[in-house]
């Protein structure tokens, strides 16, 4: 386990396991449809990658940055759209492909834009969901492999000031990294 971490909440057996079985579900439910996966850099990358060959359907995927995180552990409220992407979503059914869920702030947003754009439906898929936090306007994921408590997680693409991402588990981060 790497030094910076408290323990470790999922491995990489129990998110390999988690991601096939949404992947199934997600094939069920777009069955005969083109849908658009959108995920939200960077924390995504790596579930998005496996979500999308676990759930083996004609789609597209692209990209986008939206940020509401400094290098800070509490959220600043504040969400920038810094990349867009470059599909046309009218008429398209999109799934946001986001790593943790947390006030959903940003996701939020994400799915306003794609509503203006008209897309035939906006989903979220989510890796990690904070059930302790209070969501904005009733936001709910409609995939999510992993709920967790109010701790500042890494690992799996998720990171603290741009580290951790590579590890193949998710872990807590110890509480001496970011309070100080
Ligand atoms: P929200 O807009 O408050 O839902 O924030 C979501 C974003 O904050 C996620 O996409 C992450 O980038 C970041 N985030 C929130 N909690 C954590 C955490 O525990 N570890 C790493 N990043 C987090």
């Amino acid at each position: 386990m790497h030094k910076d971490a408290e323990r470790i909440l999922f491995t990489e057996e129990e998110i390999k396991n988690a991601v096939e079985k949404l992947g199934t579900q997600i094939r069920k439910d777009y069955d005969g449809k083109n849908p658009l996966f959108v995920g939200i850099l960077k924390g995504s990358v790596m579930f998005m990658a496996d979500v999308v060959r676990a759930a083996e359907i004609d789609c597209g995927i692209d990209f986008m940055v939206a940020k509401s995180y400094g290098n800070a552990a509490v959220s600043s409220g504040n969400v920038r759209i810094l990349k867009d992407i470059d599909t046309d979503v009218a008429g398209r059914d999109v799934i946001i492909v986001e790593d943790i869920l947390d006030t959903a702030r940003t996701i939020s947003s994400v799915m306003e834009i794609f509503r203006t754009r008209n897309a035939a439906s906006v989903k979220i898929c989510t890796l990690l969901d904070k059930v302790t936090t209070k969501k904005v306007a009733d936001i709910k994921a409609d995939y999510k492999c992993f709920d967790v408590g109010d701790e500042f997680v890494i690992g799996y693409g998720l990171d603290y000031a741009e580290q951790y991402r590579g590890l193949k588990y998710i872990g807590v981060l110890k509480r001496e990294i970011y309070e100080h």
